[in-house]
């Protein structure tokens, strides 16, 4: 007989998991630069937008999946439907977990490297954009950090889920809330804060282009963890009792908040120092550096901000592990232990490309001149998950039937509108808006705007 099934020990514990698995680099990292690049409070809409009408009706479609199949993402299918078919979307996100970890973790290797440097050298004017460089020329920091990275991420996986993810979570994610908080009000009252709300609070729609609504669209969903099983891992250890829908809004309503925060936290600075809000990847790691080096007090801020960034980083990469371990466990009947040391040096080998692609693998470029990096990310993110997210979304609005989704989101009283606001936008609007969004990025429609 199969060993009795993990549980988090209460509401609170899954909402913060599920909260540290979606915020992440994601908010932090990849949110403020494209929303700096894509024309500030107009992508910010785009950006709400896409989390109600595509983010919410995923999230809850996989949290449903989850809790009432109790299984990882390919047995979760396998157990509702007597089909060949549909656990393939489940491989589809075991594949992206595996990849998406891969180079994840070299770049929270990366904020590691960086909180080592605010302690021992601290972060000099003009000097920045020169530490970057420096990391990413070097082989052996690259793939050490990333390795450093790994081993965390295994260590907090390896207790489990009560006493490993969520007593983890328990602990960081209200600190990871703190320190946001703090800092945003540290830049909020810098020079630039005027004009940093101006740019994110009042939109100017003429700069939003259709790149930047795509843009947005893919932000939302790797946000939100979606589209690869990772909340349908974390809703399997649910128990029956807790309503789905309440902690689904409160998993994306933190979400969405600390972007926004981000957004508050660090443009006012950007300001403030008259740098460029669209400087792209290197904001995070290049042109926050340079305003810490030139405030008082910035030795402080940049420790407590790169902390912060870590923190986020590892419950995702958490979360990240946790699907493929929990595929291992469930089907191979694998011990937790040897599923996540096993996995765990797997996905830090694969990672190793990921790391010399700035370097000694520079060179090698494929496909539209990407690096490996790139190249992984645009496809983890700009295919693998819009294309889980279409799988999940076709499944919990045409293949389960309304019984069975009743049976996880009861239609009481008041979460009647609830519950048929959601099953419209399941099975209509989110898988439409995905379909367009896939033929997009892969290039379909490119291809056919040519010749039509
Ligand atoms: N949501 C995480 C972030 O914002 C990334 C992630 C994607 C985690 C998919 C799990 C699954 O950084």
């Amino acid at each position: 007989m199969a060993p009795q099934r993990e549980h988090w020990a209460s509401r609170f514990g899954f909402v913060l998991a599920a909260a540290g698995s979606a915020i992440g680099l994601g908010n932090l990292w990849r949110f403020p630069y494209k929303c700096g690049e894509y024309g500030g409070g107009a992508f910010l809409a785009a950006y709400l937008v896409s989390v109600a009408i595509l983010g919410l009706p995923v999230l809850i479609a996989e949290i449903i999946i989850g809790r009432s199949a109790q299984k990882n993402p390919v047995g979760a299918f396998r157990e509702l439907r007597a089909s060949r078919f549909w656990p393939l979307v489940g491989w589809l996100g075991i594949l992206a977990g595996f990849i998406i970890l891969s180079y994840y973790s070299v770049v929270g290797g990366w904020i590691l490297h960086y909180i080592a440097s605010t302690v021992l050298s601290g972060f000099q004017a003009g000097l920045a954009a020169g530490q970057f460089h420096e990391l990413m020329s070097s082989p052996a920091r690259q793939i050490g950090c990333h390795g450093l990275f790994m081993l965390l991420t295994i260590f907090i996986v390896r207790g489990g889920i009560s006493s490993g993810i969520e007593r983890w979570n328990k602990l960081l994610m209200p600190a990871l809330f703190l320190i946001l908080i703090g800092l945003t009000i540290r830049s909020l009252i810098s020079p630039g804060a005027g004009h940093a709300l101006r740019f994110l609070l009042q939109p100017d729609f003429s700069q939003l282009t259709r790149t930047g609504i795509l843009e947005a669209l893919g932000s939302a969903f790797f946000s939100l963890s979606l589209g690869m099983g990772a909340m349908l891992t974390y809703g399997s250890y649910l128990d029956k009792n807790t309503n789905i829908s309440s902690a689904a809004l409160e998993i994306s309503a933190l979400d969405t908040c600390f972007s926004v925060m981000a957004g508050l936290m660090i443009f006012p600075i950007v300001f403030s120092c008259g740098l460029d809000p669209g400087a792209g990847p290197g904001l995070l790691f290049v042109t926050l550096p340079e305003v810490f080096a030139q405030m008082p007090g910035g030795r402080m801020c940049g420790f407590f901000f790169f902390v912060l960034v870590a923190f986020a980083a590892i419950t995702s990469a958490i979360s990240l592990l946790e699907v493929v371990v929990s595929f291992f466990i469930d089907e191979l009947c694998w011990t937790r232990r040897r599923a996540d040391y096993t996995l765990g040096a797997v996905i830090f080998v694969c990672g190793i490309p990921s790391a010399l692609s700035f370097n000694l693998w520079s060179g090698l470029t494929l496909m539209g001149g990407k690096n490996i990096f790139d190249l992984l990310d645009g496809f983890a993110s700009n295919i693998l998950l819009p294309l889980g997210g279409l799988g999940i979304a076709i499944f919990a609005g045409w293949v389960l039937t309304h019984g069975e989704k009743e049976a996880e989101i009861k239609r009481v009283e008041n979460a009647f509108h609830f519950y048929d606001i959601w099953h419209i936008l399941i099975k209509y609007i989110t898988p439409v808006a995905l379909v367009i969004v896939l033929l997009y990025t892969t290039g379909i429609i490119g291809l056919l705007s040519k010749y039509f």
